[in-house]
């Protein structure tokens, strides 16, 4: 399960809440289909039953029922079984998958979000997980605007945009300094112009990315 080199492609959509990783994801995929790929499109947390049952334990309820550390255990849980039984497998078919958010945005909300726990999410990830994509798209956004267009969804998920802009501004600067960081995998896209643009990039960057 842990080897990286497989013949498929592994696509992830990282940004703030509302940045329009969703809108983007979709696009893609229909585009790529279009070319006649084969893709596989899925969302974090979820895009496995097992997974999507975490996902309702996180996003759903009282906000401070898991502590930190305990919801880095179920989002890692969530993506061990999304990995095992949809990611791996897809790739190992050839497979070009297409993920809204995946480890990356585990080493930001987890790991930066209450008290700085990232030495803990990137010890699990290599037990774990260790799986990276092999292109991260990071839908930059100004967090105002993306808090917006967020809030502008109703649902009955607690997500982090409710914590308000202070919160969305320090994960767009930490996406971003993850992005320096893996130079390699992550292509930065300015996601504050109309979709038909954003995603015209987007194809872009993969394009160059896809065999
Ligand atoms: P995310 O998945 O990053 O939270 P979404 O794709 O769900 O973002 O987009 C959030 C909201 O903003 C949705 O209502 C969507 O229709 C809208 N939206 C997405 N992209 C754009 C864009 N480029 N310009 C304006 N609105 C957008
Ligand atoms: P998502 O449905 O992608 O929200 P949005 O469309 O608003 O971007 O993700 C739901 C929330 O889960 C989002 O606030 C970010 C959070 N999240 C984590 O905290 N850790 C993770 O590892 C993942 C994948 C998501």
């Amino acid at each position: 399960m842990t080897a990286q080199r497989s013949t498929g492609r592994f696509i992830t959509f990282e940004g703030i809440d509302g940045s329009g990783k969703s809108t983007q994801a979709r696009r893609l995929a229909d585009a790529l289909r279009g070319g006649s790929h084969d893709v596989v499109l899925t969302r974090e947390p979820g895009g496995s039953p097992g997974a999507d049952e975490i996902r309702r334990l996180v996003l759903e309820g009282d906000p401070d029922r898991w502590s930190a550390e305990t919801e880095l255990l179920l989002f890692t849980a969530a993506r061990r079984d999304h990995l095992e039984r949809l990611i791996e497998p897809a790739l190992a078919a050839g497979r070009i998958v297409i993920c809204d958010r995946f480890a990356d945005s585990t080493r930001m909300y987890q790991g930066l979000s209450r008290g700085n726990l990232r030495a803990k999410v990137d010890a699990l990830h290599e037990l774990m997980i260790r799986r990276e994509p092999d292109l991260t798209i990071l839908l930059d956004m100004d967090p105002a605007t993306g808090l917006d267009r967020a809030k502008g969804r109703q649902g009955s998920e607690e997500r982090f945009e409710d914590f308000g802009l202070d919160l969305q501004e320090r994960m767009r600067a930490g996406f971003l300094a993850l992005a320096e960081e893996h130079s390699d995998r992550f292509r930065v896209i300015d996601g504050n112009r109309d979709a038909d643009t954003v995603a015209a990039d987007v194809l872009t960057a993969v394009g160059s990315a896809l065999p």
